[in-house]
């Protein structure tokens, strides 16, 4: 059965979300880079990668469907930041908006009776919670490492050993 358009342009935004987020992600990486974070730096670039998948789930699905694939332009992401909790704030209030977008496209897949998008999209909304969940977990525990940059050197080396990896791992997927 044709993918319904409206719904298979919806998609597409989707696959820009995921790879805007993914950007977003390795500028943050770069961010933690440059300021002598690499375990930090090392969470984020696993997760940006993370988010190529994402946006690779839904291209497979679009040509799996026989619908278009139809990449979009990506603008530079934000480079600079006050502090790691301006960055994990920023991150999780990201992941906030991504599930509001996936709630949006499963809402938009149930009006048009897309029942194989919806059932691709469960996927994505169980995803959703964990990375909330997951970024949630790391801004708490930056905020309570507050400004002591010895604190903060001593969550890097956690981070670096996958911190709540768990939790957001893709190694189910
Ligand atoms: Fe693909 Fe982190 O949302």
């Amino acid at each position: 059965m044709t993918l319904n358009a409206n719904v298979a342009t919806a998609l597409n935004n989707q696959i820009n979300a995921e790879l805007n987020a993914s950007y977003i992600y390795l500028s943050m990486a770069a961010w933690f880079d440059n300021n002598g974070l690499p375990g930090f730096a090392q969470w984020f670039r696993g997760h940006s990668t993370e988010e190529t998948e994402h946006g690779m789930r839904i291209y497979d699905f679009l040509v799996r469907r026989d619908a278009p694939v139809e990449l979009q332009g990506i603008a530079a992401p934000q480079a600079d930041y006050s502090s790691a909790k301006e960055v994990l704030e920023a991150a999780l209030a990201h992941e906030r908006s991504v599930t509001a977008q996936i709630n949006a496209l499963f809402e938009l897949a149930q009006s048009e009776r897309e029942f194989s998008t919806q059932n691709m999209l469960q996927w994505f909304i169980e995803e959703q919670t964990e990375e909330e969940d997951l970024f949630r977990t790391v801004l708490d525990q930056v905020d309570a490492a507050g400004d002591n940059r010895w604190n903060l050197l001593l969550l890097d080396k956690e981070m670096a050993n996958g911190l709540g990896r768990d939790a957001g791992s893709d190694a189910e997927a």
